[in-house]
């Protein structure tokens, strides 16, 4: 674990206590945030790679950085709401609602965009997603910048989103010039993407805050029903980042999908299968389920009474994975419900939808 700072091939890496912040540090990332540089920052959902969302060049510099496909728009972290009026054409009724109850937090609202946004940072696309992190050391960051922050998750492009500093620094050391440290993500899981721009508000990215907490606001709300399908050939979904592959580990996945009980006797036999041919299987099982598996490399991703932990350790577990050398990841599947959409969302596109359904 890193204590302090320290730079490491030419990225400054600094360790934040959220219960202590240093300024000294909030004010050095600021500054390279001011003079068009990436910081890579913690956010309650994932690790966010940050520049300043008005500046062309620096936006690029993110495209660059992750190598991410042009036509995929970034989201906007902001720490204020008087900070929202100037990026905006007009803040939707339902738009004020959701900001209301669930801001600072892990949902994004994309409203039309005002001028001042550039093309690069929207991909071209006349919305913008607009973002208020609740995370200390975030909302800090931002503050200091007095910019709006532009922030992709920090990953390479198609990989697992950071949710700790180290599999950040995994990724963009030496290719960003600072990173702030702090503790691991609470979340786990990107925020949940609603698009306010027409009525009834659509959810593009289903996140921390679910589906059943949005429709206490407003009982129409609905997920995109593209999503959760294998994107077809030339399909342009309402958020262009859903028809990549994403969230990928090196080796490929298998969600096994059914009942309990069924899913284990499946997994086994495939393991058995595998180990015959010479290959070494990873196995992304629950606490509940963990000891039923004798062979190949078991990892427990959380509870699955408590779906908040799985969210929470799911993209950690695929890199974990890789560490292991894993040939092929049999996953379980989860009941699409609260927060297992988002889960199944993440690994539905990890596995390229290679789901066996008993
Ligand atoms: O939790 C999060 O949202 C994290 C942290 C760092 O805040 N950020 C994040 O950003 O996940 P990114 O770029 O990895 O994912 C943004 C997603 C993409 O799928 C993108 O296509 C969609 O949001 N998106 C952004 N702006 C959009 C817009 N104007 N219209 C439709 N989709 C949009
Ligand atoms: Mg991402």
């Amino acid at each position: 674990m890193l204590k302090g700072d320290e730079i490491i091939m030419n990225t400054k890496i600094v360790m934040i206590d959220s219960c202590n912040i240093d300024k000294k540090y909030i004010k050095e990332a600021a500054d390279i945030i001011k003079k068009g540089g990436l910081v890579a920052f913690p956010t309650e959902t994932v690790y966010g790679l940050g520049a300043n969302a008005l500046d062309s060049e620096a936006v690029k510099k993110i495209f660059q950085a992750k190598g991410r496909p042009q036509d995929n728009p970034l989201i906007v972290h902001v720490s204020d709401f008087d900070e929202i009026d100037p990026l905006v054409k007009e803040i939707p009724d339902i738009a004020h609602k959701l900001m209301n109850k669930f801001w600072p937090g892990p949902m994004t609202i994309i409203m039309k965009k005002s001028d001042i946004i550039p093309d690069v940072t929207s991909a071209g696309l006349d919305s913008i997603g607009i973002r208020m992190p609740s995370n200390k050391i975030a909302k800090e960051f931002i503050k200091e910048c007095k910019l709006p922050i532009a922030a992709p998750s920090a990953n390479i492009s198609g990989r697992p989103s950071p949710t700790d500093v180290e599999r950040c620094i995994e990724d963009l050391n030496g290719k960003i010039e600072y990173i702030i440290g702090g503790e691991k993500c609470d979340i786990g899981v990107e925020s949940t993407v609603i698009d306010c721009t027409n009525y009834p508000a659509c959810v593009l990215r289903p996140g921390g805050i679910t589906l059943e907490m949005l429709k206490e606001i407003d009982s129409n709300i609905y997920i995109d029903p593209a999503i959760m399908k294998k994107p077809e050939k030339d399909f342009k979904p309402k958020a262009p980042g859903m028809k990549y592959r994403h969230y990928a580990p090196k080796a490929p996945v298998k969600i096994i999908q059914g009942d309990l009980q069924k899913t284990i006797e499946k997994i086994n036999e495939m393991v058995q299968n595998y180990i015959s041919e010479n290959k070494v299987v990873g196995i992304m099982a629950t606490d509940e389920t963990k000891h039923k598996y004798t062979k190949g490399v078991v990892i427990s991703v959380g509870t699955r009474k408590h779906m908040e932990t799985v969210a929470q350790n799911l993209f950690e577990t695929l890199r974990m994975f890789d560490d292991n050398n894993v040939d092929v990841i049999l996953a379980e599947g989860f009941e699409f419900k609260g927060v297992g959409i988002a889960v199944m969302n993440r690994l539905n596109k990890s596995a390229g939808f290679n789901i066996i359904k008993l």
